[in-house]
């Protein structure tokens, strides 16, 4: 990325201050530093692939759109749900599941670069465990060319029985402070006989097993579920949720002596900046490594008009404390619309692997 690009405001924009979940005062000046999203757990990254997700300085992340028609289609898409007026109570339904939108950006070096600017799901976490999990028994759309079909089930042949795949994941670990994370060959390398005990890795800290964590996202897939069990409207291939809970519970904070506490106004800027160990399945590889966050002192700022038309003003809301009135620190947020196609029946292949993904969290919890 051009450390040089500048973008211009044309909107004020309600700036997120680093380290607070707090809205600062709005103004139009520059915001500085955008970086490659340092705790992206799958999909295509900066520095790898051509197009990538970055975090903006106000909290939120910018996703590049896709070459057409992937990244127009995913446009589109939160453009419609979250359109401002719609009134619609499946669109409304179906928004409360997806991270809020903020429109598009665009940089005026390069004005056909156009980012979607999303809530960081994981922003007021202090450390927070994620995980990408792809939905469905198809990962290719109705349009895919036969190569396209061969190569995604060539990736992971038992998408079709399982219903589901997962892409990535990050987990705190208590004892030493430091995250494991495991890349999509991981996913990709869990059958039928291990698809438990892979998936609960995701929920175990190196101490306990998180039941708390599993028993709030499945509260939180139900009632994805029960959107998708009550609309026809729409399809969703290569879909992902993306589930995130906080890594510092109450019995692990006993057990350690972490300085900070959980929920410090530090934490959306620090959740990053511990240790992490890499798993991947097939190449077993162990690699330790620190995870930087890079200080591109490259000059950012806002935007073009933001077309999404969801409120800006929704910077505003403060998410940890909607959690801590739940109780739950747990998201689970759709994510992944660049093949969403309107439909007229219901989207079976989403349901069944959204029910498998139930029956398998359930089986962990009786563990
Ligand atoms: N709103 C968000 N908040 C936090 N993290 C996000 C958010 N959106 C994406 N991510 C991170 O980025 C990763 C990839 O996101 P996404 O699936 O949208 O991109 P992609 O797979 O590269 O996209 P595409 O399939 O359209 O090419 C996710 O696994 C997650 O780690
Ligand atoms: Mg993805």
């Amino acid at each position: 990325m051009d450390s040089s690009m500048r973008l211009e405001l044309t909107r004020p924009v309600m700036a997120l201050s680093r380290g607070s979940c707090l809205p600062e005062a709005p103004h139009g000046a520059h915001l500085n530093g955008c970086v490659p999203l340092s705790h992206q757990v799958a999909g295509h990254k900066y520095g790898i692939d051509k197009v990538g997700i970055l975090q903006h300085p106000d909290g939120t992340v910018l996703k590049q759109l896709q070459p057409p028609p992937r990244g127009p289609r995913e446009m589109h898409f939160y453009s419609m749900v979250c359109a401002e007026d719609s009134g619609d109570p499946c669109l409304v339904e179906l928004r409360a599941h997806l991270p809020k939108y903020y429109g598009t950006m665009s940089s005026p070096d390069v004005p056909t670069e156009l980012y979607l600017k999303l809530e960081d799901v994981t922003r007021c976490f202090s450390r927070p465990c994620i995980m990408d999990v792809k939905i469905g028994q198809r990962s290719y759309d109705p349009f895919a060319s036969q190569e396209k079909r061969e190569q995604q089930v060539r990736k992971y042949p038992l998408m079709e029985e399982i219903g589901f795949l997962v892409l990535g994941m990050r987990v705190y670990k208590v004892g030493s402070d430091s995250f494991d994370t495991y890349d999509q060959h991981y996913g990709r390398g869990l059958v039928k006989d291990t698809i438990k005990d892979g998936l609960s890795k995701f929920f175990y800290n190196g101490k306990i097993l998180r039941k708390d964590a599993i028993t709030a996202s499945i509260l939180k897939v139900q009632k994805i579920l029960q959107w998708f069990e009550g609309q026809s409207r729409f399809h969703f291939y290569a879909s992902s949720l993306l589930f995130v809970y906080e890594g510092i519970c109450a019995s692990s904070a006993a057990s350690q002596t972490l300085q900070e506490p959980t929920t410090t106004p530090g934490a959306c800027e620090q959740n990053n900046n511990i240790h992490q160990t890499v798993y991947s399945m097939h190449t077993r590889s162990c690699v330790k490594s620190h995870n930087k966050t890079n200080q591109d002192n490259g000059l950012w700022s806002s935007s073009q008009q933001p077309n999404g038309n969801c409120s800006l003003a929704r910077l505003e809301e403060n998410p940890k404390e909607t959690r801590s009135q739940d109780g739950q620190d747990v998201e689970v947020k759709m994510i992944d619309f660049a093949h969403v196609f309107p439909s007229d029946v219901s989207d079976h292949g989403y349901i069944y692997g959204l029910k498998n993904l139930l029956e398998v969290l359930h089986q962990i919890l009786e563990e």
